[in-house]
């Protein structure tokens, strides 16, 4: 059975003081209250090292936001998957959708960076989700799959232990405009049989797969019903330490046995 696992993207921003104050909330508000959920937050690298304080000795898990697949060497400006281990992540996002459209990743570059992390031991949170434009042409599975099949190429079965999907539809990231729990339900469906298919039926109904796309505390119980929605990955709600705790708790209020195992 997959673990119920929701994720905060806090993207870029924050300074230091306001991140310290985030981490604090939701230590506070979350800290040890929901057992049956995985909670991670993801601040930028510049403040890892602040908000790992902060979580330290809760069971709050600290993760970055992407990471370069080299371990070091000449390449100004990126981090690689030791150093993140080191600063204390135990999580990495790897092929957020931002990442691919706006700093050109392509699924290769994913794939790359998912081996990366998992060389590092450190659970890859893999994004994949089609824009609007292919869902309306009919190719949202062909997309899933793809990008399925270029991040998990020569990756090992037992990656199940420590991957985790989350199906984030362009359309819906930032927009408001948030996936149906039918449109959500289709989709995680499908990538849960791609997973299958290259991992094994048994291995595949471990990994959670978490949606991701204007989650809100509003929205966040009705996505939480959905037994093949395992989590969500939250960006502009975990900003705010009440919102990202109310979509905690409508995840952990629903933790009844998910997906296959319903
Ligand atoms: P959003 O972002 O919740 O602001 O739509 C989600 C994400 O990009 O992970």
């Amino acid at each position: 059975m997959a673990r119920t696992t929701v994720i905060a993207n806090w993207k870029m921003h924050g300074t230091q003081a306001e991140a310290l104050a985030l981490a604090r909330g939701v230590r506070r508000l979350v800290g040890n209250r929901f057992p049956a959920v995985e909670v991670v937050l993801a601040p930028p690298f510049t403040s890892l090292e602040t908000v790992r304080r902060a979580l330290r000795g809760s069971r709050l898990h600290l993760s970055a936001q992407n990471l370069h697949w080299q371990p070091q060497g000449a390449f100004t400006g990126e981090v690689g998957a030791d150093m993140l281990g080191d600063a204390g992540c135990s999580h990495v996002i790897v092929g957020h959708s931002e990442r691919r459209r706006l700093f050109g990743e392509t699924d290769r570059d994913v794939g790359r960076k998912l081996a990366a992390a998992l060389e590092a031991s450190l659970k890859p949170v893999l994004c994949i989700g089609e824009t609007l434009q292919e869902r309306r042409a009919g190719r949202m599975r062909r997309i899933l799959s793809a990008q399925l099949s270029g991040a998990l190429k020569g990756v090992s079965k037992s990656v199940n232990e420590i991957l985790t999907v989350a199906y984030e539809p362009v359309w819906a990231i930032g927009t408001g405009k948030n996936a149906t729990p039918a449109q959500a339900a289709e989709a995680h469906g499908w990538i849960r049989r791609g997973l299958a298919r290259r991992l094994g039926e048994a291995p595949a109904r471990e990994i959670p797969i978490l949606y991701g796309g204007s989650v809100t505390p509003h929205n966040a119980p009705e996505l939480a019903a959905v037994a093949e929605v395992d989590g969500v990955l939250v960006g502009g709600a975990s900003l705010d330490p009440r919102s990202f705790a109310a979509i905690v708790s409508a995840f952990a209020a629903n933790d009844t046995p998910r997906t296959e195992d319903a």
